[in-house]
């Protein structure tokens, strides 16, 4: 479907997941999160920015009163590879001694952002700190690290749109696709 952001679907060079298999996928982790949080105190904390279109389609899928926290790191700048160096930018404020912490974010990749994000909050007293990331790349993996829940597995390339970006564009697609190469050829 090329509806309204038909200008940038032109730089994919496929579409890998599409929005209808996304919502399916989204409404499936949302209902196994509400069997498996019942009678405890979620709180949901979104990853700046990659995560949030993931994070405001899953909260409304989770039938359970939820806390709704952020933070912001920076590993990438404008480039598809990761610098390896993990900046937190924004950090939450809020006390989460025992609650059930769910770290949702959009993709594992070398796995440094949410090792180092679940290092980081487990010195905090959280009853519990679990992953829900949208996409695994198992293929790039640089630490060892599982995400507690996952909808989708990919291959190794680089994909843009639903809350992902190339240098700040496409979050907006409503679809997953892989970057045409041609797009970031000069990096
Ligand atoms: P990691 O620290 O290498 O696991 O990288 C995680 C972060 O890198 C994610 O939060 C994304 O922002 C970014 N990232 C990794 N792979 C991709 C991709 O294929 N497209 C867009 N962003 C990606
Ligand atoms: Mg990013």
């Amino acid at each position: 479907m090329m509806d309204t952001n038909a200008k940038l679907y032109g730089d994919l060079s496929r579409i890998l997941v599409k929005r209808e298999d996304i919502a399916q996928a989204v409404k499936k982790l949302g209902q196994e999160i509400s069997r498996d949080y019942e009678g405890k105190e979620l709180m949901l904390v979104g990853i700046l920015k990659g995560a949030v279109v993931f994070f405001s389609d899953l909260v409304r899928e989770i039938d359970l009163p939820v806390k709704m926290e952020f933070m912001a790191v920076s590993s990438y700048g404008a480039s598809t590879k990761t610098t390896g160096v993990v900046n937190l930018v924004k950090d939450i404020t809020v006390d989460i001694t025992g609650m059930h912490v769910l770290i949702v974010e959009d993709i594992v990749d070398s796995g440094m952002t949410l090792s180092y994000l679940k290092k980081y909050l487990s010195t905090r007293g959280a009853a519990s700190i679990k992953i829900a990331t949208l996409l695994d790349k198992p293929e790039r993996r640089r630490v060892d690290l599982k995400a507690d829940y996952f909808c989708f597995t990919i291959p190794d390339e680089f994909v843009v749109g639903y809350g992902l970006d190339y240098a700040e564009k496409y979050r907006n697609l409503p679809d997953i696709g892989v970057l045409d190469p041609r797009i970031y050829a000069q990096e």
